[in-house]
Protein backbone atom coordinates (compact mmCIF):
# COMPACT_ATOMS: atom_id res chain seq x y z
CA UNK A 1 0.00 0.00 0.00
CA UNK A 2 1.27 3.47 -1.09
CA UNK A 3 -0.29 6.69 0.75
CA UNK A 4 0.94 8.69 -3.00
CA UNK A 5 -0.69 7.81 -5.91
CA UNK A 6 2.83 8.74 -7.63
CA UNK A 7 4.92 6.07 -5.63
CA UNK A 8 1.70 3.66 -6.44
CA UNK A 9 1.80 4.47 -9.92
CA UNK A 10 5.80 3.70 -9.71
CA UNK A 11 5.49 0.39 -8.21
CA UNK A 12 2.80 -0.64 -10.95
CA UNK A 13 5.19 0.42 -13.38
CA UNK A 14 8.25 -2.01 -12.04
CA UNK A 15 6.23 -5.32 -11.36
CA UNK A 16 5.15 -7.99 -13.72
CA UNK A 17 1.14 -7.29 -14.27
CA UNK A 18 -1.22 -10.10 -14.21
CA UNK A 19 -4.80 -8.51 -13.27
CA UNK A 20 -6.25 -5.20 -12.21
CA UNK A 21 -9.51 -5.19 -10.23
CA UNK A 22 -11.37 -1.66 -8.96
CA UNK A 23 -13.21 -2.85 -5.50
CA UNK A 24 -14.50 0.47 -3.55
CA UNK A 25 -12.83 2.74 -5.94
CA UNK A 26 -9.44 1.41 -5.67
CA UNK A 27 -7.56 -0.14 -8.25
CA UNK A 28 -5.89 -3.55 -6.83
CA UNK A 29 -2.97 -4.69 -9.19
CA UNK A 30 -1.76 -7.98 -8.42
CA UNK A 31 1.08 -9.77 -9.93
CA UNK A 32 4.89 -10.27 -9.14
CA UNK A 33 7.52 -7.78 -8.20
CA UNK A 34 11.60 -9.56 -7.51
CA UNK A 35 9.34 -12.40 -8.16
CA UNK A 36 7.32 -12.83 -5.06
CA UNK A 37 3.77 -12.58 -5.28
CA UNK A 38 2.12 -8.79 -4.75
CA UNK A 39 -0.91 -6.42 -4.81
CA UNK A 40 -0.27 -2.78 -5.16
CA UNK A 41 -2.88 -0.39 -4.20
CA UNK A 42 -3.11 3.59 -3.58
CA UNK A 43 -4.13 3.26 -0.02
CA UNK A 44 -5.61 7.23 -0.45
CA UNK A 45 -5.60 9.50 1.94
CA UNK A 46 -6.41 9.14 6.00
CA UNK A 47 -7.33 6.84 8.52
CA UNK A 48 -10.67 5.59 7.20
CA UNK A 49 -9.46 5.32 3.55
CA UNK A 50 -6.69 3.46 4.63
CA UNK A 51 -8.56 0.93 6.59
CA UNK A 52 -10.69 0.39 3.99
CA UNK A 53 -8.08 -0.17 1.96
CA UNK A 54 -6.01 -2.52 4.24
CA UNK A 55 -9.14 -4.71 4.98
CA UNK A 56 -9.97 -5.24 1.14
CA UNK A 57 -6.34 -6.59 0.42
CA UNK A 58 -7.19 -9.02 3.69
CA UNK A 59 -10.30 -10.20 3.08
CA UNK A 60 -10.66 -10.28 -0.65
CA UNK A 61 -6.97 -10.20 -1.85
CA UNK A 62 -6.13 -12.90 1.42
CA UNK A 63 -2.58 -10.98 1.26
CA UNK A 64 -0.06 -12.44 3.85
CA UNK A 65 1.81 -9.80 4.94
CA UNK A 66 1.26 -5.80 4.71
CA UNK A 67 3.77 -3.10 3.62
CA UNK A 68 3.28 0.43 3.72
CA UNK A 69 5.11 3.29 1.90
CA UNK A 70 4.65 6.99 2.48
CA UNK A 71 5.92 10.19 3.40
CA UNK A 72 5.94 11.76 7.00
CA UNK A 73 6.32 15.20 8.69
CA UNK A 74 9.41 14.73 11.93
CA UNK A 75 8.53 15.72 15.24
CA UNK A 76 11.94 14.68 15.98
CA UNK A 77 14.41 17.85 15.29
CA UNK A 78 16.79 15.52 14.73
CA UNK A 79 15.29 14.01 12.00
CA UNK A 80 15.53 15.74 8.43
CA UNK A 81 13.87 15.91 4.96
CA UNK A 82 14.78 12.63 3.38
CA UNK A 83 15.23 10.45 6.57
CA UNK A 84 13.41 7.47 7.04
CA UNK A 85 11.38 6.03 9.89
CA UNK A 86 10.51 2.24 9.73
CA UNK A 87 7.71 2.12 12.70
CA UNK A 88 7.90 0.03 15.77
CA UNK A 89 4.77 1.05 17.23
CA UNK A 90 1.50 3.36 15.63
CA UNK A 91 -0.14 5.95 17.85
CA UNK A 92 -3.36 7.39 16.35
CA UNK A 93 -2.96 10.97 17.94
CA UNK A 94 -6.43 12.30 17.25
CA UNK A 95 -7.82 9.50 18.71
CA UNK A 96 -9.49 10.83 22.34
CA UNK A 97 -12.71 8.78 24.28
CA UNK A 98 -11.88 10.83 27.27
CA UNK A 99 -13.02 10.85 30.02
CA UNK A 100 -14.45 7.18 29.60
CA UNK A 101 -10.74 6.09 28.73
CA UNK A 102 -7.39 7.49 28.78
CA UNK A 103 -6.55 10.13 25.83
CA UNK A 104 -4.97 8.02 22.85
CA UNK A 105 -6.20 4.37 23.89
CA UNK A 106 -8.14 2.96 21.28
CA UNK A 107 -11.47 1.40 22.29
CA UNK A 108 -11.67 -1.92 23.68
CA UNK A 109 -7.94 -2.64 23.02
CA UNK A 110 -6.90 -1.46 26.14
CA UNK A 111 -3.61 0.30 25.37
CA UNK A 112 -2.99 3.74 22.62
CA UNK A 113 -0.33 1.73 20.53
CA UNK A 114 -0.04 -1.19 18.17
CA UNK A 115 2.93 -2.99 17.64
CA UNK A 116 4.44 -3.71 13.45
CA UNK A 117 5.39 -6.53 12.79
CA UNK A 118 9.21 -7.28 14.31
CA UNK A 119 10.13 -9.59 11.79
CA UNK A 120 8.95 -7.46 9.22
CA UNK A 121 10.36 -4.34 10.50
CA UNK A 122 13.88 -5.18 10.67
CA UNK A 123 13.45 -6.45 7.29
CA UNK A 124 12.04 -3.05 6.25
CA UNK A 125 15.41 -1.29 7.86
CA UNK A 126 17.69 -3.44 6.18
CA UNK A 127 15.76 -2.81 2.98
CA UNK A 128 15.91 1.01 3.42
CA UNK A 129 19.99 0.75 4.63
CA UNK A 130 20.59 -0.74 1.54
CA UNK A 131 18.89 1.21 -0.59
CA UNK A 132 20.56 4.55 0.75
CA UNK A 133 23.94 3.16 1.12
CA UNK A 134 23.99 1.39 -2.92
CA UNK A 135 20.65 2.66 -5.09
CA UNK A 136 19.72 6.31 -3.75
CA UNK A 137 22.51 8.26 -5.49
CA UNK A 138 22.14 5.88 -8.78
CA UNK A 139 18.19 6.50 -8.54
CA UNK A 140 18.14 10.26 -7.37
CA UNK A 141 19.04 12.48 -9.59
CA UNK A 142 22.25 14.90 -8.69
CA UNK A 143 19.85 17.69 -8.48
CA UNK A 144 17.01 16.81 -6.11
CA UNK A 145 20.25 14.96 -3.87
CA UNK A 146 21.32 18.81 -3.74
CA UNK A 147 18.25 20.60 -3.36
CA UNK A 148 17.15 18.03 -0.61
CA UNK A 149 19.97 17.52 1.03
CA UNK A 150 20.09 13.90 0.96
CA UNK A 151 23.74 13.57 0.98
CA UNK A 152 23.83 11.19 3.94
CA UNK A 153 20.04 10.10 5.25
CA UNK A 154 19.49 8.28 7.86
CA UNK A 155 17.47 5.10 8.72
CA UNK A 156 15.60 4.90 12.17
CA UNK A 157 13.09 2.60 14.00
CA UNK A 158 10.68 4.52 16.01
CA UNK A 159 7.25 4.99 16.85
CA UNK A 160 4.89 6.98 14.79
CA UNK A 161 1.80 8.84 15.39
CA UNK A 162 -1.49 9.11 12.44
CA UNK A 163 -4.38 11.13 12.24
CA UNK A 164 -6.56 12.92 10.37
CA UNK A 165 -4.49 16.35 10.11
CA UNK A 166 -2.49 17.26 7.78
CA UNK A 167 0.37 19.05 10.74
CA UNK A 168 1.82 22.16 9.81
CA UNK A 169 0.89 24.23 12.89
CA UNK A 170 3.88 24.24 15.36
CA UNK A 171 1.14 24.53 18.32
CA UNK A 172 -0.39 21.22 16.89
CA UNK A 173 3.08 19.38 16.37
CA UNK A 174 3.88 20.60 20.22
CA UNK A 175 1.36 19.27 21.61
CA UNK A 176 1.44 15.26 20.05
CA UNK A 177 4.83 16.03 21.00
CA UNK A 178 4.67 16.37 24.72
CA UNK A 179 1.50 13.78 24.90
CA UNK A 180 3.36 10.92 22.70
CA UNK A 181 6.83 11.67 23.45
CA UNK A 182 8.46 8.63 21.84
CA UNK A 183 6.84 9.56 18.70
CA UNK A 184 9.35 10.58 15.61
CA UNK A 185 7.04 11.31 13.04
CA UNK A 186 3.35 12.39 12.01
CA UNK A 187 1.65 11.06 9.30
CA UNK A 188 -2.09 10.12 8.25
CA UNK A 189 -2.60 6.75 7.17
CA UNK A 190 -0.20 4.03 9.50
CA UNK A 191 -2.01 3.43 12.39
CA UNK A 192 -4.97 2.59 10.84
CA UNK A 193 -3.60 -0.01 8.99
CA UNK A 194 -1.89 -1.63 12.07
CA UNK A 195 -5.33 -1.32 13.28
CA UNK A 196 -6.84 -3.23 10.81
CA UNK A 197 -3.93 -5.58 10.13
CA UNK A 198 -3.57 -6.91 13.97
CA UNK A 199 -7.36 -6.99 14.12
CA UNK A 200 -6.85 -9.75 11.63
CA UNK A 201 -3.70 -11.27 12.41
CA UNK A 202 -1.82 -10.00 9.68
CA UNK A 203 2.00 -8.98 9.96
CA UNK A 204 2.03 -5.29 8.87
CA UNK A 205 5.37 -3.11 8.66
CA UNK A 206 5.05 1.16 7.37
CA UNK A 207 7.68 3.09 6.35
CA UNK A 208 7.92 6.76 5.59
CA UNK A 209 10.07 9.24 4.41
CA UNK A 210 10.26 12.52 6.49
CA UNK A 211 9.28 14.82 3.83
CA UNK A 212 8.57 18.15 6.24
CA UNK A 213 8.95 19.41 9.56
CA UNK A 214 5.86 19.08 10.32
CA UNK A 215 5.72 23.12 10.73
CA UNK A 216 4.82 26.14 8.16
CA UNK A 217 7.14 25.23 5.16
CA UNK A 218 5.22 21.50 5.77
CA UNK A 219 4.07 22.44 1.93
CA UNK A 220 7.04 23.72 0.57
CA UNK A 221 8.19 22.08 -2.29
CA UNK A 222 6.28 19.07 -1.02
CA UNK A 223 5.08 17.55 -4.44
CA UNK A 224 8.44 18.02 -5.84
CA UNK A 225 9.97 16.00 -3.35
CA UNK A 226 7.75 12.91 -3.45
CA UNK A 227 7.91 13.08 -7.20
CA UNK A 228 11.78 13.39 -7.44
CA UNK A 229 12.44 11.72 -4.33
CA UNK A 230 10.03 9.64 -2.05
CA UNK A 231 8.59 8.22 -5.08
CA UNK A 232 12.00 6.72 -5.60
CA UNK A 233 12.98 5.84 -2.02
CA UNK A 234 9.38 3.78 -1.98
CA UNK A 235 10.03 2.19 -5.00
CA UNK A 236 14.18 1.16 -3.88
CA UNK A 237 13.05 0.27 -0.61
CA UNK A 238 9.93 -2.34 -1.46
CA UNK A 239 12.21 -4.02 -4.10
CA UNK A 240 15.27 -4.55 -1.92
CA UNK A 241 12.31 -5.36 0.66
CA UNK A 242 11.33 -8.28 -1.71
CA UNK A 243 14.60 -9.43 -3.05
CA UNK A 244 15.65 -10.51 0.27
CA UNK A 245 12.65 -12.45 0.75
CA UNK A 246 13.35 -14.33 -2.01
N1 LIG B 1 2.53 13.51 5.73
C1 LIG B 1 3.64 14.19 5.37
N2 LIG B 1 3.82 15.29 6.13
C2 LIG B 1 2.78 15.30 7.01
C3 LIG B 1 2.40 16.19 8.03
N3 LIG B 1 3.11 17.28 8.30
N4 LIG B 1 1.27 15.90 8.72
C4 LIG B 1 0.55 14.78 8.42
N5 LIG B 1 0.86 13.92 7.46
C5 LIG B 1 1.98 14.17 6.75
Amino acid sequence: MSAMHEENASIVEEMQLRSEVTLGSRTYHSGTLQEQPVVVVFSHWGKVAASITATTLITHFSVSEILFTGVAGALDSSLSVGDIVVATDLYQHDMDASPIIPRHEIPLLGRSEIASDATVTTNLQQAALQFVDKDLSRMVSADAIQQFNLQSPVVRAAAIASGDQFISQPADAAGIRQRLPSVACVEMEGAAVAQVAESFGVPFGILRTISDGANESSDIDFLAFVAEVARIYSVGIVKRYLAAAG
